[in-house]
């Protein structure tokens, strides 16, 4: 039977994207760019990972504890999560020129890195052992809807962000804009919701 599930992303290559997404905003970050500039990559990270992590914790991270509870990494994410959220915190309080922007900005993005990789090399390859093409497409699905219910609120925002941060690199550009069409879908979604409501 048809199913619009299976035309979806399975949602391992969701978090994949994801990852991707934040990693092309980061390698936009240099020393030399303007404090503008660097205030907008660090928010564009900033917002994609507070989403990214919420979408995990409350899609993907629950279902993984039913199948492979003893899994040390899915233990420590939760710890990992609420590290990257104090940086993020920290990072959005600071000026794109005080120094300690580009500090924080860089302990955070360690941090990351260190969690993606085990979420890279350890959880979504189990997930993609232990759950049935199914299941994965169903919860990319669900992924999906709940990412355009957190966007919405701040989707104009996160476009804005995107347009600063990348402007001036091309193939960067064309790279961050994909995720900035989350964000204006989102919107355009949240609109549609608002005249169906009048
Ligand atoms: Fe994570
Ligand atoms: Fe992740």
């Amino acid at each position: 039977m048809f199913s619009l599930a299976k035309l979806s992303p399975t949602v391992t290559d969701m978090i994949r994207f994801d990852h991707s997404h934040v990693f092309v905003t980061f390698h936009q970050f240099t020393h030399d760019k303007s404090p503008t500039v660097k205030k907008a990559l660090s928010e564009t990270i900033c917002s994609a990972l507070e989403i990214h992590a919420t979408l995990e914790e409350e899609i993907f991270y629950p279902v993984m504890r039913t199948v492979d509870a003893a899994d040390p990494v899915l233990e420590k994410a939760p710890d990992e999560h609420a590290d990257m959220k104090r940086l993020i915190r920290e990072l959005r309080a600071i000026p794109g020129h005080d120094d300690r922007h580009d500090r924080v900005l860089l302990e955070l993005m360690r941090e990351v890195i260190h969690h993606v990789a085990d979420e890279e090399t350890v959880v979504l390859p189990a997930a993609e052992r232990r759950l049935s093409k199914e299941r994965l497409n169903q919860l990319g699905v669900e992924m999906n809807k709940r990412r355009v219910e957190l966007l919405a609120p701040q989707a104009g925002k996160v476009a804005i962000s995107h347009a600063v941060g990348f402007s001036g690199s091309t193939t960067a550009w064309v790279l961050g804009a994909v995720g900035a069409i989350g964000a204006v879908l989102a919107l355009a979604t949240a609109g549609r919701r608002t005249a169906a409501q009048h």
